[in-house]
């Protein structure tokens, strides 16, 4: 099997009100919440369905925090451009992100709840943004966003994995040979079974849409996509060492 594998982070968080400043506290809830998603020890791992139940993945990869960075900006909106990754926009640059997860934290406007770089992007803008309702369980939180699961999801998308349902139609593939094909994305709590592209998909999977309280698994074709890109010769290989 895998060496487990600890990826450092910073996070950074961008603030126009007290309530956007979110505390210490908040920020570690959600390091605890990544450390528990990708160890499969999230407590909600037991509702994951028989049929689905050997796919289940413990990735062996967690998350240690470094350093947090605050800053207060008199930008409300900060968009899906990576202005708030740039100190020349009234942002924060990145620290060492070939060693390090940066995540930002900041009010993205537009209904968005976080965004990630995939790997072999720019290494001005590479990491996670994440908005602060969303981030931790605990402190400035609304639900039904208010387990963590937007950071689990968009760090999945940071080690190269696709939603579920491939974006496209029942033969686009999400290049995940455990996970059934979907048409689509699923939203809010679905019950079990829901089937399309005549199998029934995997709404419980963090790369699905689906609420925090109903999305709790990787598979383990998942695992190995995000493992490929951390070991040696893997666009984020210097990560892991
Ligand atoms: N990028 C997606 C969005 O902003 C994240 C979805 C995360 N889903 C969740 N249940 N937390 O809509
Ligand atoms: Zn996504
Ligand atoms: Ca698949």
């Amino acid at each position: 099997d895998f060496p487990v594998v600890t990826i450092p982070v910073y996070v950074h968080v961008i603030y126009n009100n007290s309530q956007e400043n979110i505390s210490d506290a908040q920020i570690n809830s959600q390091i605890a919440v990544l450390n528990k998603d990708f160890r499969l020890t999230n407590g909600d791992a037991s509702l994951v369905p028989s049929e689905f139940s050997g796919n289940a993945a413990d990735t062996q990869i967690q998350f240690s925090l470094t350093g947090i960075t605050r800053k207060f900006s008199t930008r409300a909106e900060w968009g899906t451009r990576d202005d708030m990754k740039k100190s020349s926009q009234g942002g924060v640059d990145p620290i060492d992100p070939a060693n390090y997860l940066n995540i930002w934290i900041c009010n993205i406007g537009g209904g968005i709840l976080g965004y990630a770089q995939f790997p072999g992007g720019s290494a001005t803008t590479d990491g996670v943004v994440i908005a602060a309702p969303y981030f931790g369980t605990e402190g400035y939180v609304s639900a039904p966003f208010d387990l963590g699961r937007t950071a689990t999801h968009e760090v999945g998308h940071y080690l190269n994995l696709r939603h579920i349902w491939g974006d496209g139609r029942c033969r686009q593939d999400d290049f995940v040979n455990d996970t059934p094909a979907s048409d689509r994305s699923n939203y809010g709590c679905p019950s079990y079974p829901t089937t399309h592209c005549k199998s029934n998909d995997m709404t419980m999977n963090y790369m699905d849409y689906t609420n925090d309280a109903c999305m709790y698994m990787f598979t383990n074709g998942q695992k190995l996509r995000m493992r490929a890109v951390l070991e040696s010769g893997g666009a984020r290989a210097s990560l892991a060492l």
